[in-house]
């Protein structure tokens, strides 16, 4: 397995230290505009291998896209982060050019390749990867459900007094902080519906700071949040690696699936060695589902804002 990651800030950075740490793969290649950036990046965490325990090879190059040739999967962290105050969409006119260069470079050198989206907006910035290569809609991932699932999973431990281990929980819709659908109705502990434990404003509570997840930490940060977003990257390519068909929430491209079409908005899906391998459709109760369509329409408007 052979992984790229584009972008060296924060997220790329971290996304790279996961995947090597986690000792899946054979290569890690990061790639950043900023001369000698990713190479000294590689270098770092090269050094930490025999710290750490890990065989992967991390190598760094400032943009050579020859270097990425034969990726099984990339990761696409490019572009400018949110400060403070920022909503994701803001990111939108800047972002789309870089993820439309840097997609299209990928697949030249890597035309079988799996890519994971990252750079914000997210569900937006899939659906234009979907618009703009040749690449089945299988091997195309928005990466934001896992993520905004490992915080709603937090804030439920924060609120049943409970280890993390013991609580699931999904979220679904649209990475915003307005378009989350976090799944309170289907969260458990240890397999018993947390509304046993929670009473319905609790659960509001948690549902609201999951919501703002990325906002409250860009807000103490002065910019975007990178451990939990390179932990939930790191744990789909391992999906995709190990062929484990582990179900994560990701944004897909929906052709009916949940009644919605032609928009990429995060949905349950299983992952394996051809990435998507299935949308789960499960049950939405009717709350849930008049959620789910008011996000949709928030991405949808997001959409609109790409020059096609
Ligand atoms: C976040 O929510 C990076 O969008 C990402 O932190």
């Amino acid at each position: 397995m052979k992984v790229t990651v584009v972008g060296a800030g924060a997220v790329g950075a971290s996304c790279a230290e996961y995947i090597a740490i986690k000792d899946f793969a054979a290569e890690v290649v990061i790639l950043d505009i900023k001369e000698g950036y990713a190479e000294g990046k590689a270098m770092d965490l090269m050094q930490t291998a025999s710290l750490n325990g890990f065989d992967t090879k991390v190598v760094g190059s400032t943009n050579d896209y020859s270097k990425t040739a034969g990726s099984d999967v990339c990761v696409i962290t490019s572009g400018i982060p949110r400060k403070p105050g920022m909503t994701r969409e803001e990111l939108i006119g800047i972002n789309a050019g870089i993820v439309k260069t840097v997609s299209s470079n990928l697949i030249e050198h890597s035309p079988n390749t799996i890519i994971i989206v990252v750079s914000n907006p997210m569900d937006t910035m899939t659906y234009l990867v979907h618009k703009t290569t040749s690449l089945p809609k299988n091997r195309i991932i928005g990466m934001g459900g896992a993520l905004d699932s490992a915080r709603f999973k937090f804030r439920l431990a924060e609120a049943l007094g409970c280890p993390i281990s013991d609580v699931d929980g999904m979220v679904i819709g649209g990475h915003s902080d307005k378009g989350m659908v976090p799944m309170t109705a289907k969260a458990v502990r240890n397999g018993v519906p947390v509304s046993e434990f929670l009473s319905p404003e609790r659960l509001e509570q948690v549902s609201a700071d999951t919501k703002v997840g990325g906002a409250t930490l860009t807000g103490l940060l002065g910019t975007s949040a990178w451990y939990a977003p390179g932990a939930a990257v790191s744990e789909l390519v391992k999906a995709i690696a190990l062929d484990s068909k582990k179900m994560f929430p990701c944004s897909s491209l929906l052709e009916g699936e949940f009644g919605l079409n032609d928009l990429c908005i995060g949905v349950p899906v299983i992952l394996g060695k051809n990435g998507i391998e299935k949308i789960v459709e499960i049950d939405l109760s009717d709350a849930e589902k008049a959620k789910m369509i008011e996000s949709a329409e928030g991405v949808k408007k997001t959409n609109g804002l790409l020059e096609l």
